[in-house]
């Protein structure tokens, strides 16, 4: 079988094995987020997959991910929670989309639409200081979503916030302030039907914080928000793997100039590999000279500059042929370099690696 120029392949086995993990580990309803096209994974058959593992509701960030979910044919529960502040909600409500509200106006415009009620969660800011009800707008909110809530306007299903994870101390600091929030609403008569602050690091290492629901984003893809535990450590198997065929290998004299400004000199005759994958498919740039490939086996690592449709790996003396397959990243258990590889080599993080895989890039899932 002859290797795909350029493709991502997407283990959907994996993400429904991370789900029932994370299930299993925490004991309450997993929320999958599949956001940014599921993390740059394939949305719809993401969905797919984390609905089979056990999640119980999908989470987005617009309502416009969401409603691609909805015409790509997924029935079960969905929120959204960024939106622009005068956003109007019929089309979300016609679709039965669930909508985060992180203001008043937002409140009012959720009453306003056509088929009441609208179904929110209110997202209230315990410290993040992004989006999310403002603590001195509180009170008023509170006030007025329990008037529309009693008249049939809305229905409130749950009040929910956001870790910051700059550390333990403070995320336990955002979860006493979530639990007075909470208490706050309940004085105005809000009775929410569940709660729900974690996401991947708050539901393993913050056991109290798991509350009714946890909204798993980066370990359903299988990969570790932690500097110092793996993706193996925590149970969890990376999804996605990126690789390419190697489009052309030249032999060339000692001195020869590698790619933009000649960033990799060749020392020695050596083994040109060219791999067709740059920075317009999200391979960072930044991991010029740095990010780690495997080739038949052997792992090398990227020689020069990463240009936006290509770059070069110096083999060496090393038989390799046009054709050959180069993988970027995949499971380590696979004995393949990791998406937290590329993002030690590029100064970000995992997250930014698979999510910046541009649409050039063909996604094949596979169970
Ligand atoms: C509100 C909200 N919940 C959950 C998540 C998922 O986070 P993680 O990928 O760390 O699990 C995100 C992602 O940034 C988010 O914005």
């Amino acid at each position: 079988m002859s290797v795909a120029f350029r493709q991502a392949s997407i283990d959907l086995s994996a993400i429904a094995h991370n789900v029932a993990r994370f299930r299993a580990l925490t004991g309450v309803q997993v929320i999958g987020v599949v956001k940014a096209n599921a993390y740059g994974h394939g949305a719809p058959e993401v969905a797919t997959a984390a609905l089979a593992g056990g999640a119980t509701r999908l989470g987005t960030a617009t309502l416009e991910e969401s409603l691609a979910l909805r015409k790509a044919g997924i029935t079960a529960p969905l929120m959204a929670w960024l939106h622009a502040n005068d956003r109007r909600f019929d089309d979300a409500v016609e679709a039965r989309i669930e909508i985060g509200i992180s203001s008043y106006e937002q409140l009012l415009s959720a009453s306003a639409v056509a088929q009441p009620p609208a179904s929110v969660h209110l997202k209230v800011d315990t410290g993040l200081s992004r989006n999310g009800i403002a603590t001195d707008d509180l009170d008023r909110v509170f006030a007025e979503a329990a008037r529309l809530e009693r008249i049939g306007r809305i229905r409130v299903l749950s009040i929910f916030s956001h870790l910051s994870g700059a550390s333990g101390d403070d995320d336990r600091a955002q979860l006493a302030r979530y639990r007075q929030i909470v208490a706050q609403a309940e004085a105005h008569g809000i009775h929410p039907e569940f709660r729900h602050l974690a996401a991947t690091a708050g539901a393993i290492d913050i056991p109290e914080a798991r509350l009714d629901a946890v909204r798993v984003g980066i370990g359903m893809y299988g990969l570790s928000p932690f500097a110092d535990r793996t993706s193996a450590e925590l149970g969890l198997r990376p999804a996605m793997r990126l690789s390419a065929a190697i489009a052309a290998v030249r032999r060339v004299p000692a001195g020869t100039g590698v790619s933009y400004d000649y960033a990799y000199r060749c020392e020695n005759e050596t083994t040109l590999a060219l791999v067709p994958l740059g920075y317009a498919d999200g391979v960072p740039r930044q991991a010029s000279d740095r990010g780690p490939v495997m080739i038949n086996g052997r792992r090398y690592t990227v020689s020069g500059r990463i240009a936006m449709d290509q770059f070069v790996v110096d083999v060496g003396d090393d038989e390799v042929h046009p054709g050959d397959e180069v993988v970027l990243f995949g499971d380590p258990a696979d004995a393949l370099p990791s998406a937290t590889d590329w993002a030690d080599a590029a100064g970000t993080i995992n997250y930014e690696i698979v999510t910046r895989i541009g649409s050039r890039v063909p996604r094949r899932s596979h169970s």
